[in-house]
């Protein structure tokens, strides 16, 4: 199986800072299917979309449920109700919601300072779809990733995310599509989509510039 885009990543850099980072932007970037889920199938299949009546909903709702049981979400796992473009997060109240859209559950705090910019972290995180499929993991890589904040080296609501956790803590972040990575246009048949990480902290590491001769690097421990 080919290592994930951010893994390269990270293995590349191997906590060398790249001069100008404006041609890699993103390092989380997860190909979802942009491609209709069986919930939009029915959709469009109905011929219209109906705006949203609280019947719809609740079948929506119920449609989800059964697609998340059958992918083993995790325990307070985020319901996302398309009705054409809209979208409707259905997350308990023990998720926070930010001005900027992004939504997020501790599930545990952690101790210690949050890292900063210019700080590297270490992390494990699961990735999961609007239909709780989980599409990408660290678990599963055997190893966590390491990035620096502050380089826009992760998407921004993950960035968002993990800036105010501690090393040991354990969040769950719903990311909005505006916080997400950059994709093509919304169509008819394609549209922007949430993503859910469980993310944990695993540590904080400070960096140091170092320049030998023309050469300059990061290193950080
Ligand atoms: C989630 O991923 C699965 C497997 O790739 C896919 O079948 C499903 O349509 C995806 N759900 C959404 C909402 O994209």
């Amino acid at each position: 199986m080919q290592p994930p885009d951010f893994l390269q990543e990270s293995k590349r850099t191997k906590c060398q800072e790249r001069e100008g980072n404006g041609s890699r932007r993103k390092v989380l970037i997860f190909m979802i299917p942009l491609v209709s889920s069986g919930l939009l199938d029915s959709l469009s299949a109905s011929g219209k979309v109906k705006g949203s009546n609280p019947y719809n909903e609740k079948r929506l709702l119920e449609q989800n449920k059964k697609m998340q049981a059958a992918n083993n979400v995790p325990n307070d796992f985020p319901s996302f109700i398309r009705e054409g473009f809209q979208v409707k997060v259905v997350a308990s109240d023990n998720y926070q919601k930010r001005d900027s859209g992004l939504m997020y559950l501790d599930i545990e705090v952690g101790n210690g300072d949050c890292p900063r910019d210019g700080q590297q972290v270490i992390f494990h995180y699961i990735g999961y779809n609007e239909s709780g499929r989980r599409i990408d993991s660290t678990y599963l890589q055997g190893s966590p990733a390491k990035i620096r904040l502050g380089n826009k080296a992760l998407v921004p609501g993950f960035e968002e995310g993990i800036r105010d956790m501690r090393p040991g803590g354990k969040r769950r972040l719903i990311i909005p599509p505006e916080l997400g990575p950059p994709v093509g246009p919304s169509t008819f048949f394609s549209s922007k989509q949430f993503e859910v990480f469980d993310v944990e902290l695993l540590s904080v590491q400070d960096c140091q510039r170092r320049t030998i001769g023309f050469y300059s690097d990061v290193i950080c421990n």
